[in-house]
Order: C-alpha cells, then sequence, then structure tokens
C-alpha cells in the first residue's frame, strides 16, 4: 500500500463531502454533511442557500477529516477536488477552498469531472472490478450510460432526452404530496405496493438507441392522480403505495431495457450503476436478479455512496493524478461539464 494521500472534496450540489484516502483505496476518514433537511422545506435544493451551506461546512470536515486520519494538511500529495458539472455557486465554493488549501499546504490541486467520480463509486468496495464495463449513471442531474474502455477513456452510448430518472422521482413525488427528495420516499412506499396496480406507459423501451425519457410518464402520473380523485378515494386518500410501486416499475423497466440495449451493442458484461437512483431498491433487485440480469454481472456501490459523497471524488482523482492529469493553478469550476461525449 503506497503512502499517497488524497484529500477529496465534494460540493457540486447539496451534500458536502470530505474524503481521506491512502494509496488507491484505504480510506481513513469519509464525510458527508447532508442538507437535504434544510432543503426538503423549499421542495428542493435552493442554489444560493446550498453555496452558503457548503461555506459553513466545509472547512470544519476537512479538519475532522485530517484530525481522523491523523495526519497535518502538508502530509496530503494532492487534493481532488469536483469542478463540474454541478451548481455554480457550489462549485465555487469547493473548488476555492481547494485552491486555498492547496497554497497554504504546498500540495497540487486537481479538478475531477463529478460523473467520473459515480463511474469510480462501484469500484471502491469492489477491487475486482476492472474495465471494460457498462456504466448506468442515474442521479438528480443524469441519466446516462458510459462504455468504460479504461480509466480515462470513456464513451457516453447515451442518456435522457428530457428528465433525469432521479428528477423523475421527485416530480412524482411532489404531485404525490410526498416530501424531497422524491426517490428514497417512493422506493419506501413502494415497498408495500403492488407494481401492476397501474399501467404506466415504459418510457422508449424498444427503440433501437441507448435513450431515455422520464418527463412523459410523470404526465401519465399526474393525469392518473387527477382520475382517482375525480372518482373519489377511499377515505379521500389515494392509493400511495400502488401508485408509488407502479410508477418505480416503469422507471426501473426503462431503465433495465437500455442497459440490455447496451449489453447487446457492446457484447461488454460487466454493469455498473451510481448515482442516488443506484440506491433504488427495485432498480438493485433488476439489476442482480431480475430476468435480463442473467446476461450481465452487476457490481454496485453500497447504497450509501450512491448518492454524492467525496470518496469517488479522491479515487477518481488518484487514478487522474497516476495517469497523469494536472489542473492548472487558476482552476475554475464548469458547472455544464460532460463525459465521454
Ligand atoms: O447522485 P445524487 O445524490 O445527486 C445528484 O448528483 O443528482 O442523486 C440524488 C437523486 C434525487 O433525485 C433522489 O430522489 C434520488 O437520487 N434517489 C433515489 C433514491 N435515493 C435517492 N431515487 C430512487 N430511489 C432511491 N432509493
Ligand atoms: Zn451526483
Amino acid at each position: 500500500m503506497s503512502d499517497f494521500l488524497t484529500l477529496g472534496i465534494e460540493t457540486s450540489c447539496d451534500d458536502t463531502g470530505v474524503a481521506l484516502l491512502q494509496g488507491e483505496r484505504r480510506i481513513l476518514a469519509e464525510l458527508l454533511s447532508s442538507q437535504i433537511r434544510d432543503h426538503a422545506r423549499f421542495g428542493g435544493v435552493v442554489p444560493e442557500f446550498a453555496a452558503r451551506k457548503h461555506l459553513e461546512n466545509l472547512l470544519p470536515l476537512v479538519e475532522a477529516a485530517l484530525r481522523e486520519g491523523g495526519v497535518s494538511g502538508r502530509d496530503l500529495n494532492l487534493i481532488a477536488v469536483t469542478c463540474g458539472p454541478g451548481l455554480m455557486g457550489s462549485l465555487i465554493v469547493g473548488v476555492q477552498a481547494a485552491r486555498a488549501l492547496s497554497q497554504a499546504w504546498d500540495v497540487p490541486v486537481l479538478g475531477v469531472n463529478h460523473l467520473e467520480g459515480h463511474l469510480f463509486a462501484p469500484m471502491v468496495d469492489s477491487e475486482d472490478l476492472k474495465p471494460p464495463f457498462l456504466s448506468l449513471i442515474v442521479s438528480g442531474g443524469h441519466t446516462e450510460i458510459v462504455r468504460v474502455d479504461a480509466l480515462g477513456s470513456y464513451e457516453l452510448l447515451g442518456q435522457t432526452r428530457d428528465d433525469a430518472a432521479g428528477e423523475a422521482y421527485d416530480k412524482a413525488a411532489r404531485i404525490l404530496g410526498l416530501p424531497y427528495p422524491g426517490g428514497p420516499e417512493i422506493d419506501r412506499l413502494a415497498q408495500d405496493g403492488n407494481p401492476d396496480a397501474f399501467a404506466f406507459p415504459v418510457p422508449l423501451q424498444h427503440t433501437k438507441h441507448v435513450e431515455f425519457s422520464f418527463s412523459g410518464l410523470k404526465t401519465a402520473l399526474l393525469w392518473q392522480v387527477r382520475r382517482l380523485e375525480a372518482l373519489g378515494t377511499e377515505g379521500g386518500r389515494l392509493p400511495l403505495a400502488d401508485l408509488c410501486a407502479s410508477f418505480q416499475s416503469a422507471v426501473t423497466r426503462a431503465l433495465i431495457a437500455k442497459v440490455a440495449l447496451a449489453v447487446r451493442m457492446t457484447g461488454i458484461r460487466s454493469v455498473t450503476a451510481s448515482g442516488g437512483v443506484a440506491a433504488n431498491s427495485a432498480l438493485r433487485r433488476a439489476l442482480t436478479e431480475g430476468i435480463e440480469a442473467r446476461r450481465w454481472r452487476a457490481w454496485l456501490p453500497r447504497v450509501s455512496r450512491c448518492t454524492d459523497n467525496a470518496v469517488m471524488i479522491a479515487m477518481a482523482g488518484k487514478s487522474g493524478w497516476d495517469r497523469g492529469l494536472r489542473s492548472p493553478e487558476d482552476l475554475s469550476p464548469n458547472p455544464s461539464l460532460e463525459i465521454g461525449g
């Protein structure tokens, strides 16, 4: 195990994450300060508020991570920081802090693509996972399948035409009167529901392209809810468990159909998933135990590392550094950074 120490910093959206990594994969500290409860009362992420919270949380987390790892800032070999995509105000806090610490401690800083971070999340726990593999990135902002031929060699096979899967969950939750973020809430309620109770359309299921679309599904849910309300429901309550289970089933089938297509197109039979929606229990089941899943081996990050975290950023940063990637001293965030496009 090398003694190379990487400090990872993640502030692209509403989670402030800091991690300390030794060598390629030994985690010395992993800290996360989630703002979910702060944003829940607004029904979604409020960008200015998120940036302010990062500002409050970040440096105390860095100090705590160093303390936990028993090292000082000057012992570090690299600071890896998310530089995009994400919310501009949130990214700026992370990148500026990384640059200031880099100067103070005389440690190089490397900007990391947040999506590349998600690609690394399944590798954190699975030492055996090596390219080539297909990566389904499903979060609040992205839904795409990336072909990973080697670390650093990424090809975007296809993505959503409109809403991301996580966004669809969040919008569906709002329609159903459930709190933000909607995914975990729908997942929980769906446990007691019948996935066949309502026949929601499975968008673009049979097209020959790796592509997704979730805005029509959200509208179908809205119409179903209106219909039920017009008919009058038992005790005036919607059949939430059945609605959630049926909606979740449609989203899952849409995702699995395109994973299956990507496996057929590429012949690559290792499949990974990451991003918040990869925490979804129906998707995890379908990827590992579903009928289609016999065609591939699925590698999933633990649930807590599906959502945004700094371990995946530290690991992607260390890998990039070893491959010779360097960032300019005046590194600045790029909110619309893409991957493999
Ligand atoms: O990766 P992430 O933490 O942040 C982004 O980069 O977007 O993903 C957050 C998204 C939210 O839309 C949330 O509703 C969704 O992931 N999510 C889930 C679950 N847990 C989080 N969606 C479905 N089922 C879940 N269990
Ligand atoms: Zn993310």
